[in-house]
């Protein structure tokens, strides 16, 4: 959060009151009559970052972010006179936050490990200095959302300087250069204005109100894949850039691998990666392993495209909800500059249950399993945010944001309502299966009950090859038909299956193991479409054939050759450069083997 502590001295709105009420992490404070819902207040002698959540009858209802042990009634409450923002400018990317937008690594500079209550430093560096690069010239006009031009951020990503929503007026003075991000880069006559009133001063600092979506000109069909390189994703339940999918999964199913091995692979410009992890050490990881990755696409530093929130083991779950909000105001910026950025939330459970906890501390009706009702419509609200949209202001430009939350059901019940209202308002659904992940079936991804309403296959055709989609649907039906024949031996046996049905079995197998499974450590963690495609071309070509020598009555042991079964299961861990070529290889010797 950006408040300065200060800030009642500057802001004329703020106003101090005092505690009445505690109640865990929900606080009432009188005294406050000028404060506006959603207002950032500074709670206590320590100054606890809260949030005004419910006003009525002179009292205003607080939600802390930090934990209000020792907090006692009479404390003082101070009103920041402005709604929880977050920072935007150069030096988002490579940055560690907490939920609530402090960077972590200066926190724990400045405090050790434990990071104490009531701490903070700006979430961007007001020392560093940025080269300014307009692409402006004095005089002309500016409307919300024109870029005022660039800095390098990064040795790949130029960070567009934005002229802030609504705003309009005429460049008086530009200057170029190394700057900070306080200092002014811009002065502009606002329009509407005197002459004689003073210059408005734009610098590359700008401050958001996180929980609002950032204003665009309109959304657009989402028309490109999210290409995530996991096979069982790209081929069957893909997204769009601009798009939205739920991973549900019991503990241990892996969801918080497979968001990270997004967060590493997804061809997305930006990541955004909020993670409250649900063991404890989960998070550390994550802050130990992303800084050593190389960027597949640009070969630079993988941090240099991501910014990480994670909320520290010491915030109570109040915080966990505001990180949600944190990170798609930084997502949502990026969007603005024209790039595709993909925020990967691991797990939404825990803001849903941060809604629960608020809520029953407001004792207001619980709707189903104690959530409060309007948890679908904050749901909808926040997916509402990802999409692809044509940008506010010249040089035109669209950009986008997609969502992927992972969703944590207790038990791994599908049934209960984070799930289900989830599911309501997102388009791919790649459900997590426990039995699967319990066979080290991985990515645990049930191919039978996942689905994706992104219709891509007129893309893959053209932009990989003309029968992608083909394939894909030939695949499907397979992996459709091994489950109804499992069903069969399940009941009556293998011996009451056909050749040909027993061909199809070993086939779903072929698919299952060599194709759907996919390490996310190792070569295979990564797989460009081109190889996808190849793999399942392999496969599906052996399944003809195989068809194919039954109706000639070859037997099925005899079809179904070792030789050609090994080299198959081995072709995941052919690296993507060489694939291509071997496969030919692959497709030749099985043709020469099935006599053709
Ligand atoms: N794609 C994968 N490749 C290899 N192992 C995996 C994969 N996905 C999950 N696992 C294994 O499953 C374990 C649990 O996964 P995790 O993502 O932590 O589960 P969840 O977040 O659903 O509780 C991991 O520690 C890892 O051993
Ligand atoms: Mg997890």
């Amino acid at each position: 959060m950006t408040v300065n502590r200060k800030s009642k001295i500057e802001n004329p709105k703020s106003q101090t009151g005092a505690i009445v009420r505690i109640a865990g992490p929900v606080v009432v404070a009188k005294g406050l009559d000028s404060v506006r819902l959603y207002d950032v207040v500074h709670v206590g002698h320590l100054g606890l970052v809260g949030e005004v959540i419910r006003l009525a009858n002179d009292l205003a209802t607080i939600q802390v972010y930090e934990d209000t042990g020792g907090l006692r009634v009479g404390e003082p409450v101070l009103s920041s006179g402005s709604p929880f923002t977050v920072e935007l400018g150069p030096g988002l990317l490579g940055s560690i936050f907490d939920g609530v937008q402090r960077p972590l690594p200066v926190l724990r500079q400045q405090q050790g490990d434990f990071i104490a209550r009531g701490g903070t430093a700006p979430a961007l560096d007001r020392q560093k200095l940025w080269e300014f690069q307009p692409w402006i010239q004095a005089g002309q006009h500016l409307s919300e959302g024109d870029v005022l031009g660039v800095v390098k951020e990064t040795a790949y990503l130029e960070h567009g300087l934005l002229v802030p929503p609504g705003f309009n007026g005429v460049v008086e003075e530009i200057r170029s250069g190394p700057h900070t991000i306080e200092q002014t880069i811009v002065l502009v006559r606002p329009d509407g204005r005197p002459l004689s009133a003073p210059l408005l001063e734009l610098s590359m600092l700008q401050r958001w109100p996180a929980r609002q979506p950032r204003p665009h000109r309109g959304k657009l069909d989402p028309t490109t894949p999210l290409v995530t390189g996991q096979r069982v994703v790209d081929t069957f339940f893909p997204i769009t850039k601009g798009g939205t999918a739920i991973i549900p999964g019991g503990f241990g199913s892996g969801k918080t691998v497979l968001e990270q091995t997004l967060a590493k692979w997804a061809n997305a410009d930006i990541i955004v990666y909020v993670g409250c992890g649900e063991r404890g050490n989960e998070m550390t990881d994550v802050l130990e392993e992303f800084p050593k990755l190389e960027d597949p696409n640009t070969g630079g530093a993988l941090m240099d495209r991501t910014i990480l929130v994670a909320n520290t083991s010491n915030m109570p779950v109040a915080a966990r909800e505001a990180s949600i909000y944190t990170g798609i105001a930084m997502a949502e910026y990026f969007r603005d500059m024209g790039y595709d950025v993909a925020l990967m939330a691991d797990s939404t459970s825990r803001w849903g249950e941060a809604l629960r906890e608020v809520s029953g501390r407001l004792e207001e009706m619980p709707g189903e399993e104690g959530y409060p009702a309007y948890l679908l419509s904050r749901l909808a609200e926040f997916y509402e945010r990802g999409g692809r949209i044509s940008c506010l202001g010249q040089p035109e430009r669209t950009g986008s944001v997609t969502l992927v939350g992972a969703v944590s059901p207790p038990g791994g019940d599908f049934s209960e309502p984070m799930t289900q209202n989830s599911l309501r308002v997102t388009g791919a659904f790649w459900g997590l299966d426990t039995d699967l992940a319990r066979r080290r079936h991985f990515p645990a991804i049930n191919w039978i009950s996942s689905y994706s309403q992104y219709k891509l296959d007129d893309w893959f055709n053209r932009q990989v090859a003309e029968d992608w989609a083909a394939q894909r649907q030939a695949a499907r039906a397979l992996l459709q038909r091994e489950t109804e024949l499992q069903e069969i031996v399940q009941l009556v046996g293998a011996d009451a299956l056909a050749e040909a049905e027993k061909a199809d079995l070993a086939i779903g197998r072929l698919l299952r193991e060599d194709f759907l499974q996919q390490s996310a450590v190792g070569d295979d963690a990564f797989c460009p479409l081109e190889k996808t495609y190849w793999l399942l071309k392999v496969i599906l070509t052996f399944y003809k054939h195989i068809t194919d020598a039954l109706q000639r009555a070859v037997p099925l042991e005899q079809a179904l050759a070792p030789v050609l079964l090994d080299q198959i299961a081995r072709m995941k861990e052919w690296p993507p450069e060489t694939a291509a070529g071997r496969v030919g290889e692959l497709l030749k010797q099985i043709e020469e083997f099935f006599g053709r």
